[in-house]
Parts: structure tokens; sequence; C-alpha cells
């Protein structure tokens, strides 16, 4: 099978594709198990998490067959219907992780962000002492409340952020309270001290790594 050069495929996306990521001059074409080709014929050994959608590798025969198979059947239902293969995968989930707990389903890992800051704030917000902590040199994603939460400088440069304090009880230039406060990796095993030396005074409703 053809395919395009790399040259013609990066130019595709130079005209017409958003640069918001930074990418490795390769483009991939096809996959199996471990390896990869990419569109010059190369084959590599993949190594990358595919940031957890890829952990059984690629294009595992059961796998192509079980989305084919659905695929044929009926592709997409949006959240206002039921259907039976998401009730499934939740059950399968949740007896396998955290037991008797519920599933929330989302497109990106920043939205799983986003879900676990409003829930904490649901939570305590009523009791007026919650705090979201996250750790300097994190990565959460590219949403507001994402950016926000990670603790790298170059993803605050535009200014997108909301009000985060870098040191613990700290106020940030400009009033109110930060809305979130980031935090050194310094905490034990016990989680005693996720604040450093100074530690949490607020109760922490959500911890981020
Ligand atoms: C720890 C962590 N949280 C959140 C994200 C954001 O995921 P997404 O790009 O799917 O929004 C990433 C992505 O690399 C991540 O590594």
């Amino acid at each position: 099978m053809s395919h395009m050069t790399f040259d013609e495929i990066k130019k595709l996306f130079d005209e017409n594709v958003i640069g918001n990521y930074s990418r490795m001059p390769v483009a991939f074409v096809r996959g199996e198990g471990s390896h990869l080709w990419d569109s010059e014929g190369n084959r590599y050994v993949d190594l990358m998490p595919g940031w957890g959608t890829t952990l059984l590798g690629h294009c595992h025969p059961k796998v192509v067959t079980a989305v084919q198979r659905q695929a044929a059947m009926l592709i997409h239902v949006d959240n206002t219907f039921y259907t039976e293969p998401q009730g499934l995968l939740a059950q399968r989930i949740a007896e396998h992780s955290f037991g008797g707990g519920k599933c929330f389903f989302c497109n990106s890992g920043a939205e799983a962000i986003e879900a676990a800051i409003k829930l904490a704030r649901i939570h305590n917000e009523p009791v007026g002492r919650y705090k979201i902590i996250t750790m300097r040199g994190s990565f959460h994603g590219r949403t507001m409340g994402a950016v926000t939460a990670t603790g790298q400088e170059v993803y605050h440069r535009a200014r997108l952020q909301l009000r985060a304090a870098e040191r613990p009880g700290r106020r940030q230039r400009g009033g109110g309270p930060p809305d979130l406060r980031r935090h050194p990796r310094t905490h034990t095993r016990r989680g005693r001290r996720a604040g450093g030396r100074r530690g949490v005074r607020a109760r922490a409703a959500l911890l981020l790594r």
C-alpha cells in the first residue's frame, strides 16, 4: 500500500493543523504489536505509552475484531441516551479498579482533571475549605483549569490560567485568594507533608500529581 511521504504529510500539517504540539519528525502509517512503521518504511519498537490508549499494543486481532464488529453495528450515540457497551465497560472498570465506585467518561486527560477539580469543589465548597494541590514540574493538560494546575512556567506565559500561588499561604498579586496552590514534590509516603516544610493548612480537597 502506498503512502504519502513524510514531507507531504508534514506539509499537510503545516498548512492545516495549528501547531500547539511539538512533534518529532516522523509520520507513522502502520502498527503491529510493539512495532510501528513510518511513511518511509522504517520500523520502530514502540516504547511510548500512547498516553494510556495503546497499552495492549497496536492492532491486536481481538481488538481489531471488536472495534470492527461494533463499528458495523452502532458507531456513536451521544450521552443523551443509554448504550449497552458503555454500561458494560463501566461495570468492568469499576470491578477492576475502585470496587463499588462509578465511572466518569470523557474525551481527554484535561477533561478528567477538570472533572476532578469540579468534584473537589462541589464536595467541599459548602464547608468553605477546599484547596487543590498540584506539583511543580507536573503536566495536567491544556484546558484553563488544567493549564493552571500544570506546574510549568512555559504553560503560564499566555496568562490563560486561573490564579495560582506558588508557595503555601502566599497570595498572588492582583488580589483575591488563589484558586489553587502549587507545591514542591516533597510529600512523604503518608502524604502528611504534601505542602513541603510548611505543610498544607487548609483541608485539601484534591491532590493532583
Ligand atoms: C498526567 C497527565 N494529565 C493530563 C494530561 C492531558 O491529557 P490530554 O492531552 O488528553 O488532555 C496528560 C497528557 O499528557 C498527562 O500526562
